[in-house]
């Protein structure tokens, strides 16, 4: 009798954990419901790089802001006076504008089929692959959250934050050393602003001088570029002298001390990462690691993040609103 009533109490728990464990997304998941879904993510994608490329690294770095606060569930595209793209550190995110466009056309060709948090997933592959990244199957089937609040997103990392509070931010959502080094690689595209930089470069925390991290020569080329006392909002490559390209020279910028954000060029003071950073650039005598093909698999992995299958989340009409 007792052993019955530990396989009951087993089978009672495995009823309740299987709905949220059994969250999970799968590749074309609107396969018959939208056909033509991916395509057309895809080519509004394209047609707003082609206008502006800065859109692309834009998508990138919106889709990590999303899943890292509730999960992946385009709680970052929600409007509000105290949602969380009013939050300090989503405060520079851009390409919402592509974003709504897809939704446009999906509502138009699909309507209340396709959800705000999957174009946000496919949007994110496609600008990698607008700037040279290789292609990759991204699972569908996410539904939108209706909760986004700019006090929630306390455990995005910062450009000041030690390795170890990165990792420690990181395996918060399940996401490895090897993964934070490399979808940081995701700054081989895109730019900062020196308001972001600057501080390194003339008064280091109160040292009166630059941070002594930086290469020597490389610091009067950050210098010329991010003036002291000049305008905070010159933006700049994050992976200097490739910026564009999706490539694993900030791997390599990082080993020569020529890492633009401090937390970038920390990921070399760290023996674990330093060693990740050193299989990307290649380095003999240890097993090499392709950007391309991690990368796809880290942000399959950074796109499931609490993503929401059931009734926990719903498919938005308007990705600014929840219905
Ligand atoms: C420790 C983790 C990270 C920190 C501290 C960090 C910090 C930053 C900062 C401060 C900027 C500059 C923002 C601006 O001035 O507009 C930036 C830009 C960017 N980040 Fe990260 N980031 C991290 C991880 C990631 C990840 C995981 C991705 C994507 C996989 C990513 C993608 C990007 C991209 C593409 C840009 C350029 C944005 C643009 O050009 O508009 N970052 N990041
Ligand atoms: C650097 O900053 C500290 C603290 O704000 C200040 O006391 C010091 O005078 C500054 N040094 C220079 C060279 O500006």
């Amino acid at each position: 009798m007792d052993s019955f009533l530990n396989q009951l109490s087993v089978l009672v728990l495995l009823l309740l954990v299987t709905p949220s464990a059994l969250a999970q997304t799968k590749v074309g998941f609107y396969s018959t419901s939208c056909p033509k879904a991916e395509t057309i993510v895809s080519d509004t994608v394209k047609k707003h790089v082609k206008a502006n490329t800065a859109v692309a690294p834009g998508l990138l770095r919106m889709i990590f802001h999303d899943c890292f606060v509730h999960g992946c569930d385009a709680s970052i595209l929600i409007d509000g006076s105290d949602a969380e793209k009013t939050a300090t550190p989503n405060l520079l995110l851009r390409g919402y504008d592509v974003i709504e466009d897809a939704k446009t056309q999906l509502e138009a060709a699909c309507p209340g089929v396709v959800s705000c948090s999957d174009i946000l997933a496919l949007a994110g592959r496609d600008s990698t692959v607008a700037v040279g990244g290789l292609t990759y199957k991204v699972p569908t089937g996410r539904r939108d959250g209706r909760v986004s609040l700019a006090s929630d997103t306390a455990n995005l990392p910062s450009f000041r934050d030690s390795v170890d509070v990165q990792k420690k931010k990181f395996s918060d959502v399940g996401l490895s050393a090897q993964d934070l080094v490399t979808l940081v690689g995701g700054h081989t595209i895109g730019t900062v602003a020196c308001q972001f930089v600057s501080y390194r470069l003339y008064n280091f925390t109160s040292s009166g001088g630059p941070d002594p991290t930086i290469d020597s020569t490389f610091l009067s080329t950050l210098q010329s570029l991010c003036p002291q006392g000049g305008d905070g909002n010159k933006r700049i490559a994050l992976d200097y002298g490739s910026g564009n390209n999706f490539d694993n020279s900030f791997f390599k910028n990082v080993q020569n001390n020529r890492g633009i954000l401090e937390s970038d060029q920390s990921l070399w003071q760290d023996s674990t990462t330093q060693n990740y950073v050193k299989r990307y650039i290649g380095i003999r005598g240890l097993a090499g690691l392709t950007l391309n093909v991690e990368f796809a698999k880290a942000m399959i992995k950074m796109t499931n993040i609490g993503v929401k299958t059931g009734t926990d989340g719903e498919i938005r009409k308007v990705c600014s609103k929840i219905n």
